[in-house]
């Protein structure tokens, strides 16, 4: 017995530790977002993220692939609620309890999914939604935790809100002046102390790069973590940094309404790669690294110094979501659509990051202008147009990866992005005469611009079935239609 006893201790500790050593270094959240004409398999997805250490995820709503796929995976999940569906939750308690019911109690029972939080609304209070979503806000959150309290989950499930940055402002202009926007205080007060109360934590997603590029005069160093801008001289405080300075603002204004040590989480951080000079490569893994780089060395703010957990936006690009925001929203991906690498990062204990394996891809072949096309040809405008409305064009915008093309490659990036969206289908690549199909890779040399080949979803053409085409094409077009309005509705940033 005491033998057993002792080999037992032996080798609990053993786990201990190695389990420890295994988290030392890497520890990475991140958010998958599913707004895509072609996801990857959501089992790659979860290998791509313990690949690289991500062990915790943020998904925007509970989508079914996704939480089966993370089953027994050791990452832990928030789970969003989108904005739409507050209204409902918010006024009919039992609207919460079969939420809860579906989408988070038969996960954890059935597919051991290891839920964490639950993300009521996202981003509600944003001053564009103009006051929509402020009075159901608070009630959601409520019964969201009522029905986690009757399906017993009350410990292990804890509720949030995702909230933008301008939920906060400084009328002194420095981290210190911190306080809310005067028109929600008190939805941010009630919110507050109820999450508070039930120990859930607050979140909130800080964007450097919309600062950066929604300001021309935004000094650009200040964005970076490494910059070498002014710094901000806030009393005995010296920021460096937006983030930091952009954080502590918050923190300022917890304090001044007695919440001071309320637990933050940063639910989206990131910077995208490409639809606008600031979105490249360059910077994005600049501030990226930057961030990665804090993780590791847990480096919290001024203000805070225990680090936030912090979720990375995000893990994948999305090509069918909304471009409201503007041409990058498509490209915040520290990965490219099909879990390829954009940039290399170092993610600290001797690792770095690695892509994604195991991807089908189709065939190596493109749809471009035909050398003899002629660009005054008036179907040519209506060609481009009906590309660039059903597929994602937005590397063809002013300081874009491909915004150095001449008219006619424009076209070529335009047929082509249409004709991968439509999975090569041979109807996909018709546009009045104009276009060809070619098996030459047409993407320019010594440019970052890169003709796309799309990753088979299954729905390659098969010549037997081509009469049932145009359905699945319009089957696609409502799907473009709805996820974009989803979009507007839920995920504007
Ligand atoms: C569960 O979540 C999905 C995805 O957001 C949603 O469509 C569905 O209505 C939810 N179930 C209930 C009962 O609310
Ligand atoms: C190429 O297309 C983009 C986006 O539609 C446009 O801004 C640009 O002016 C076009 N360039 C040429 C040379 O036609
Ligand atoms: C079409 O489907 C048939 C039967 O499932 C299969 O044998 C054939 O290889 C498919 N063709 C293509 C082009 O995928």
């Amino acid at each position: 017995m005491g033998f057993q006893h002792f080999t037992t201790c032996f080798l609990l500790a053993l786990c201990i530790l190695s389990q420890n050593l295994a988290k030392g270094t890497l520890g990475f959240a991140c958010n998958w977002g599913t707004i895509t004409t072609h996801p990857l398999p959501p089992q790659i997805i979860v290998k791509l993220m313990k690949d690289n250490g991500i062990n915790k995820v943020k998904l925007f709503e509970a989508e079914p692939m996704a939480l089966k796929a993370l089953g027994n995976s050791g990452i832990q999940v928030m789970v969003g609620i989108p904005n739409d569906l507050l209204d409902s939750i918010a006024s009919n308690v039992n609207a919460a309890i079969a939420w809860v019911d579906q989408n988070v109690s038969t996960f954890i029972s059935k597919n051991g999914v290891d839920i964490r939080y639950v993300a009521v609304g996202n981003e509600a209070f944003l001053k564009t939604y103009n006051g929509r979503f402020v009075q159901s806000t608070f009630p959601a959150i409520k019964n969201i935790q009522a029905a986690l309290i009757k399906a017993g989950l009350g410990r292990q499930v804890k509720v949030t809100t995702p909230l933008n940055a301008d939920v906060y402002q400084s009328d002194s202009g420095l981290p210190s002046g911190g306080n809310f926007r005067p028109d929600i205080q008190n939805q941010m007060m009630s919110i507050i102390k109820f999450l508070n109360q039930n120990n859930g934590p607050l979140t909130f997603n800080i964007y450097p790069f919309l600062s950066l590029d929604a300001d021309p005069n935004f000094p650009k160093e200040f964005a970076f973590f490494d910059g070498s801008a002014a710094p901000v001289v806030d009393g005995s405080i010296t920021y460096t940094n937006v983030f930091d300075a952009n954080f502590d603002t918050l923190i300022s204004a917890l304090e001044k309404n007695g919440f001071g040590s309320m637990n933050v989480i940063i639910g989206e951080v990131g910077w995208p790669t490409d639809g606008t000079s600031n979105a490249n490569i360059k910077s994005a893994q600049r501030f990226n690294q930057g961030l990665i780089d804090r993780i590791v060395k847990k480096q919290g703010t001024p203000k805070r110094p225990t680090p936030p957990e912090i979720y990375m936006f995000a893990l994948l690009d999305e090509d069918a979501k909304s471009i409201d925001p503007g041409p990058f929203e498509r490209h915040w991906g520290i990965f490219n659509f099909d879990g390829s690498m954009k940039y290399p990062l170092n993610l600290g204990g001797g690792k770095s990051l690695v892509g994604a394996k195991g991807v089908k891809y189709l065939p190596k072949q493109w749809c471009v202008i035909q050398s003899q096309a002629n660009v005054m040809d008036p179907s040519f405008a209506q060609s481009m147009s009906k590309a660039c409305t059903y597929a994602d064009c937005t590397s063809l915008a002013p300081g874009s990866s491909c915004s150095g093309l001449d008219t006619k490659g424009n076209a070529s990036y335009a047929f082509n992005m249409y004709y991968q969206t439509f999975d090569q289908r041979k109807d996909a690549c018709q546009f009045n005469g104009l276009s060809v199909i070619t098996n030459i890779d047409p993407s320019p040399s010594q440019s970052s611009c890169h003709f796309e080949i799309m990753i088979d979803i299954g729905k390659h053409e098969n010549k037997s079935t081509s009469f049932a085409a145009p359905k699945t094409g319009f089957e696609y077009i409502m799907f473009m239609l709805v996820s974009s309005f989803t979009f507007t509705l839920s995920l504007f940033i």
